[in-house]
């Protein structure tokens, strides 16, 4: 099945055609700003120029960086906060005239790589992280994903709340060496250890392709890797959790 795939982000929104069979890409990745303020409004608009350019009508996956219980967000921490208590799929349909769904921007970057990467057919847990604006996390038991975790907002044992601490926009913004945010990195991973003991750690977002850069810093028991999709991860997750909603529907 071909499904337009949408991972919207605190700094960018990433778009491509995904071959849901495979996890292929069918046309190019496409790349725009997020709206400042990121509004339901703003995005919604900016959605439907993204829906434009890719000349699509079909069927829209979309992760996004809030909790999203059964339709409706209720967190919005790098996103405006009028998303809370939002019906965001239907928002966002209205918007670009298409079926969309939608689920945690982490979640289905999980479901991207226990289908087709790192995680593929791996029994036990699986802790996916995600790294950019915020901190993303997915947990898959034998599989089968425990819907938005929200673990980025976990307070370390310094005190601070973990995305505000050892993000990649908190790399960027203090300008850390790699050396000194993989300590803090490392602190963020075993913290997760020590709670959830899972048997693989597979990291996505932004810097999963510098993992080489901080690993020397990474002391967990559970070995840790990067996301197969790398960055892209989320846009493939989002299409095929579409694909698994329109499943349900025809059954
Ligand atoms: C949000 C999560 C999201 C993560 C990564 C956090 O701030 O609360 O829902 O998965 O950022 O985007």
């Amino acid at each position: 099945m071909q499904i337009l795939g949408i991972d919207i982000g605190g700094t960018g929104i990433k778009t491509a055609i995904v071959e849901t069979t495979t996890g292929e890409l069918l046309s190019e990745r496409t790349r725009v700003a997020t709206p400042k303020p990121a509004t339901p409004e703003a995005i919604g608009n900016t959605l439907k120029e993204v829906v434009k350019q890719h000349q699509w009508s079909g069927p829209i996956g979309i992760g996004f960086p809030a909790a999203i219980q059964h339709g409706i967000a209720r967190t919005a921490a790098n996103v405006d906060k009028s998303f809370i208590g939002l019906p965001i799929a239907e928002c966002f349909s209205k918007h670009t005239g298409c079926p969309v769904y939608m689920a945690n921007d982490a979640d289905v970057a999980g479901l991207a790589e226990m289908r087709f990467g790192a995680g593929r057919n791996n029994p036990g847990v699986v802790l996916i992280v995600t790294i950019g604006t915020g901190l993303g996390t997915a947990l898959f038991s034998d599989g089968h994903l425990m819907p938005n975790t929200e673990l980025g907002h976990v307070f370390l044992s310094n005190g601070i709340e973990a995305e505000r601490y050892a993000s990649e926009a908190v790399r960027v913004t203090k300008d850390l060496k790699w050396k000194e945010w993989g300590d803090r990195f490392n602190l963020y991973l075993t913290t997760m250890e020590s709670l959830l003991w899972p048997d693989l750690i597979v990291l996505g977002g932004g810097v999963s392709d510098k993992l080489h850069k901080f690993s020397p810093m990474i002391t967990t028991k559970a070995p840790v890797v990067a996301a197969s999709f790398l960055n892209q991860a989320g846009i493939v997750g989002a299409a095929l959790f579409a694909e698994e909603e329109l499943k349900k529907i025809k059954k």
